[in-house]
């Protein structure tokens, strides 16, 4: 199909968020230029963060972007609370948080959020989708992944959060377990389940949807292929096809 009539039949509520994992702005408006907010909404994480500072926000959303703030906030509850308010100074559309930093830190950070003046989504990190069992156990977490990720979302659910971060393949226990209006944010996106880059837990984009996700993070699938803008129009045309996405 055409992209320009692609463009104009999408409506600006695209499940996709694309992880612009690049280190200057350069790169990054050029990527931007390729696509446009129909098709998708754009995460900015660490790296970009901390290269180019909250300026590559005010572009993005003045480019008509929803932005997802991915700082995944873990410290005292008085330093993410500040944080937090900071964060949604800056006009995002969601923002995030570790729900290991615990249930006073999630606390004091839906505070800040209920106190801004514009009110991004809240999420929760439950485990990274790069962790297996055997990272956790490293780490001293001896229980089962998913009872760690269970643990971690309930406990983000009391604190009223608005959702989590977590693998698509964890997303309807979730629901299950809270409330199906309780978001899942999920990273760990691969076209093809052969090349995983450093994520272990996995998930195609019309499984993603199966699992009833809300929102599939996907970073090095759509800006390193070698036509991003096709790419993010197949994955979104294939996440939109009802027959595809039927849970079996
Ligand atoms: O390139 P890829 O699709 O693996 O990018 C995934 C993005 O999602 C990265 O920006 C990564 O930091 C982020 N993320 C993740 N796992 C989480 C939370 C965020 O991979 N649990």
């Amino acid at each position: 199909m055409n992209p320009l009539i692609i463009d104009n039949i999408l409506p600006k509520n695209s499940n996709i968020i694309v992880a612009l994992d690049y280190d200057n702005e350069r790169d990054v408006m050029s990527f931007v230029a390729k696509i446009n907010p129909s098709l998708c909404k754009l995460k900015v994480g660490k790296e970009l963060f901390t290269a180019c500072g909250p300026k590559i926000i005010e572009k993005l959303i003045i480019s008509g972007y929803d932005v997802f703030l991915d700082l995944k906030f873990h410290d005292i509850p008085n330093t993410v609370y500040k944080a937090c308010k900071a964060a949604a100074n800056l006009g995002v559309w969601m923002l995030n948080v570790h729900t290991s930093g615990g249930i006073k830190m999630m606390d004091m950070a839906k505070q800040a959020i209920d106190e801004a003046t514009h009110k991004p989504l809240l999420i929760g990190v439950t485990v990274l989708t790069s962790m297996s069992k055997q990272y956790l156990q490293q780490i001293g977490v001896s229980c089962g992944l998913d009872e760690q990720v269970d643990h971690l979302a309930a406990l983000a659910y009391k604190c009223g959060l608005d959702g989590v971060v977590c693998s698509a393949l964890e997303s309807i226990r979730i629901k299950e377990h809270t409330s199906a209006n309780f978001l899942t944010v999920t990273p760990g996106i691969r076209l093809d389940t052969k090349n995983s880059d450093d994520q272990t837990r996995i998930v195609t984009p019309v499984e993603a949807m199966k699992n009833k996700v809300d929102y599939m993070v996907i970073g090095r699938p759509i800006t390193q292929a070698n036509n991003p803008y096709e790419t993010l129009v197949e994955i979104y045309s294939s996440s939109l096809n009802p027959v595809l996405c039927q849970t079996s």
